[in-house]
């Protein structure tokens, strides 16, 4: 049976079949404001708080204070959480810091999340593409004795980068969401193009216009190991945080 680590979401839990299968990197990708960041941390606070299982999230996006400040906002007791061990904020300022993937698997290493995020994903592949990586945007190739050097091409770093930092997250243990921008129009499934054909998940926040009203969609585009719910489902950003609207979902 398949090992499964539950977002304790209903309607999204019942969606996935139960819960993401365990070790999964899931990707969840969305336009501004959809909710990533709720749904993310959510996830986190469900963790502690119900399953009692160690949280980390790493932010390249929003400050502890901010996220700590949105968190109040639905009443989640981050604080008492992070007393208890059970969860830890990590702030990585994408304008001083150089070493990305250092940080990360440094936090990673030491803390030792059953679940982990990366709020964003998007930002620290493109920083890593300038920061950490930046050397090794060639390599040399030898044709008949004569060394001539290679430069990759943007996509191809972004694709290494990317498999790289995918790669290094698969060592741990951890359930990981990452999350990625979307543009509002696009049919992209993640900023790169790259994301969703590497990560185990999808997972795709939208904001629909019918006629005058606006409405929240989740779709899950993709769940590895694991049958799932394929139809978009409607939620909403209440005070207590994501809740879905259709309790009865039919796999
Ligand atoms: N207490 C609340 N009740 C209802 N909705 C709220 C509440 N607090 C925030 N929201 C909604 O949540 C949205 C922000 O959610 P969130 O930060 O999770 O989105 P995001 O996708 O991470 O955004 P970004 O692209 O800026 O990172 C706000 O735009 C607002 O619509
Ligand atoms: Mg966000």
């Amino acid at each position: 049976m398949v090992e499964r680590v539950k977002t304790g979401i209903e309607g999204l839990d019942k969606a996935l079949n139960g819960g993401i299968p365990a070790k999964n990197l899931v990707l969840v990708s969305g336009g501004a404001g959809t909710g990533k960041s709720t749904l993310c941390m959510q996830y986190l606070v469900n963790g502690g708080k119900i399953y009692k299982e160690r949280g980390l999230y790493i932010s390249t996006e929003q400050s502890e204070g901010e996220l700590k400040r949105q968190a109040e906002q639905y009443g989640w007791n981050v604080l008492e959480l992070e007393e208890k061990g059970l969860l830890k904020i990590i702030y990585i300022d994408i304008i001083k810091e150089n070493h990305f993937l250092e940080r990360t698997r440094e936090a990673i290493k030491n803390f030792k999340p059953k679940r982990l995020v990366i709020d964003s994903m998007s930002t620290m592949s493109d920083y890593m593409a300038v920061t950490d990586y930046s050397k090794q945007s060639w390599s040399v190739t030898s044709i008949q004795n004569t060394v001539i050097p290679q430069f990759f091409s943007e996509k191809l770093m972004s694709k290494k980068i990317l498999s790289a930092l995918i790669s290094e997250l698969k060592n741990f243990d951890a359930t990981a969401l990452l999350t990625t921008e979307l543009p509002e129009e696009g049919k992209e499934l993640s900023a790169d193009g790259l994301s969703e054909f590497i990560c185990d998940g999808v997972m795709v926040l939208e904001c629909l216009g019918v006629g005058a009203s606006v409405f929240r969609c989740l779709r899950i585009r993709k769940m590895r190991y694991t049958n799932h719910e394929k139809a978009s489902m409607v939620y909403e950003l209440t005070d207590n945080g994501i809740e879905f609207k259709e309790k009865e979902i039919k796999i």
